[in-house]
């Protein structure tokens, strides 16, 4: 079989556009000729990412990542160079049964395909209980809830038997009786049996939309354990990742252009029988730092629709803070009587719902909502509390005639005067400007004048053969390690090509750190036409470095070395040097 050729790995690349790829995972905005993105490779607060559908690249002007098709999928995915290949030769339906491709596969996803291969096989085995005569009660249950045949399809709903069903099947299918306890799907106490037992199964899945664990419901009066039972945490199951619908929602996300981020998965449910699909759930967890970038990757707008009682407005408030502070446009839906979408569709219907979804708040307005309500209006402590609190939250608006508007509103329900919460406001002011979370840039080491132009030239010869040509014959040289590699590199692409596109050349390469510099030199503001002066210029400077290196080594040398005629010799050479 043969092996990958350059030529056809650039053909593979060549088949998609980048801004696809991208887009599949990072919500992109148009920018003039490029893309931007939040970058999902540092704490990005602003878009800086940046992708080029001219060159074919993406670079982040913040964390400094950068590179082709290829390095993006290998970093976001964590995956090897091949399997990123192969993964974009599928996307643009380049055939490659013809090559030999190595994959290494990793141990840990190799342990963590037994536990995969449980909870598929434990949805199969649950979704056929409930069409049984076991199950009959369950179901009767779920028609009542309004579940048809396709919804519950849809979410794979199942039924999990009063007795140890998995296990035994687990037992027939060959399982090791320690990874059925490392999935959670069994207990170990006296003997093995099921955890999940007279339950209705919600399955749950992980963002690639493989099953990781199950939510089981009671469903009968009788019944008088929790509501719901959920699967321990397991090296599949991280609860912090685990955003319910993630994987099903995202072409509703791309229409709609937001998302609602819900309280459990029976609200996705409800929200999905009245057509409205671009909807997570966190299911009664509070919001992760996981949660929030998997939110990123699909959208920067978000609507909170959680619970409508005490617990969840306040946990609305907070995960509001959070999201804004982590960039997103975040608004509030509370719903009528503290009652969940589920509850709303039940009573009101589709139209019912819909019509409860259009209430929307700002999250100043919904907290202002919130703690005025918490207060007493008569009592003067309560109000004044209710000013200082609120004057905190208005002092972080940013947009002047939005912070004018809510400290009149401030005003009219506190009884304070205008002035009062404008002095209270600016008192506050500097105390944010400390806060304001100023992104660490990367650690810029300033370069000095021949570093310099040995990057000012890589970026010639990135675009011009002929400097590069012209590089090696006069020079050949970079004093800076990384640049004089990368010297060579472009000169070895030169031999066999003519012109140079970036994100061909970085597959020649495959060192990461090499790829982000070539991509930061390939970004830089210089002019693209060259003027032969100038790179005559950068030439002599890289030369004029070379000769005074030269010069200082062998002066340590004179100064170490005893012997006379060692000692003459090495003076003679540096005469020939001349005085730089
Ligand atoms: P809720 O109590 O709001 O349930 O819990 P619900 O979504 O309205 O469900 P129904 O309508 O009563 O059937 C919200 C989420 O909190 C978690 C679940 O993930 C649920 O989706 N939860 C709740 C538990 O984990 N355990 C419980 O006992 C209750
Ligand atoms: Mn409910």
């Amino acid at each position: 079989m043969a092996r990958l050729s350059q030529e056809k790995i650039n053909e593979i690349r060549q088949s998609v556009d980048i801004v696809d790829v991208i887009g599949e995972y990072l919500s992109l905005q148009k920018k003039g000729r490029n893309y931007v993105a939040l970058c999902p490779f540092h704490d990005d607060k602003n878009p800086s990412m940046s992708i080029s559908p001219d060159k074919q690249i993406f670079m982040c002007f913040v964390c400094g990542t950068g590179g082709n098709v290829f390095t993006f999928l290998q970093k976001y995915l964590k995956i090897s160079y091949i399997e990123a290949v192969k993964k974009v030769a599928e996307m643009g339906h380049i055939d490659l049964s013809d090559y030999h491709l190595d994959v290494e596969t990793r141990p840990i996803s190799k342990e963590n395909a037994t536990l995969y291969q449980m909870h598929e096989e434990a949805q199969k085995i649950y979704s056929y209980y409930l069409n049984t005569k076991l199950g009959l009660e369950a179901k009767t249950y779920l028609m009542k809830r309004h579940f048809s045949d396709e919804l519950i399809k849809e979410f794979q709903i199942g039924y999990a038997p009063l007795q140890s069903t998995l296990y035994q099947a687990f037992e027939k299918l060959g399982f090791q009786e320690i990874d059925m306890v490392k999935s959670g799907l069994i207990v170990e106490s006296y003997q093995h049996f099921d955890r999940f037992q007279d339950r209705i199964m919600f399955p749950l899945y992980n963002q690639q939309g493989q099953v990781v664990g199950f939510s089981g419901r009671i469903y009968k009066p009788t019944q008088t354990e929790s509501k719901y039972m959920n699967s321990p945490e397991s090296d599949i199951f991280i609860k912090g990742q685990v955003l319910y619908h993630y994987h099903q929602c995202k072409e509703a996300v791309k229409e709609a252009g937001f998302i609602y981020l819900l309280e459990g998965f029976m609200d996705v449910i409800a929200m999905y029988k009245a057509g409205i699909e671009n909807t997570v759930a966190i299911m009664g967890t509070a919001l992760t730092k996981g949660h929030i970038q998997a939110l990123r990757r699909l959208t920067h707008h978000v609507r909170l629709c959680l619970d409508g009682d005490q617990a969840g407005q306040a946990a609305m408030g907070k995960a509001a803070r959070e999201l804004e502070e982590a960039g997103f446009q975040v608004s509030i839906v509370v719903l009528p009587d503290g009652h969940d979408p589920d509850e709303i569709y039940e009573e009101h219907g589709q139209e019912g719902l819909h019509e409860a979804l259009k209430k929307i708040l700002k999250p100043i307005e919904f907290l202002m909502d919130f703690e005025y309500q918490k207060i007493d209006s008569q009592n003067y402590d309560d109000r004044k509390n209710y000013l200082e609190k609120m004057c905190y939250e208005i002092a972080k608006i940013h947009d002047p005639i939005d912070q004018d508007y809510y400290i009149h509103v401030l005003s009219k329900q506190s009884g304070f005067s205008v002035d009062l919460i404008h002095q209270q406001i600016n008192g506050l002011q500097p105390q944010f400007h400390h806060e304001v979370n100023v992104p660490k840039k990367k650690v810029v080491h300033l370069k000095d004048k021949y570093q310099q132009a040995e990057h000012d030239l890589l970026f010639y010869m990135l675009n011009h053969k002929s400097v590069a040509l012209k590089y090696e014959a006069k020079a050949g040289f970079m004093y800076n390690d990384r640049y004089r590699i990368i010297a060579s590199y472009i000169i070895d692409y030169y031999r066999h090509h003519n012109q140079l596109e970036i994100a061909d050349f970085i597959n020649s390469i495959q060192k990461e750190e090499l790829i982000q510099t070539v991509i930061e030199i390939s970004q830089s503001p210089l002019p693209a036409k060259y003027e032969e002066q100038a790179i005559d210029d950068y030439i002599q400077m890289i030369e004029q470095n070379a000769k005074r290196m030269k010069k200082e080594q062998l002066l340590e040398q004179f100064r170490y070395i005893l012997d006379p005629q060692q000692k003459a010799q090495i003076l003679n050479e540096i005469v020939k040097l001349g005085g730089h």
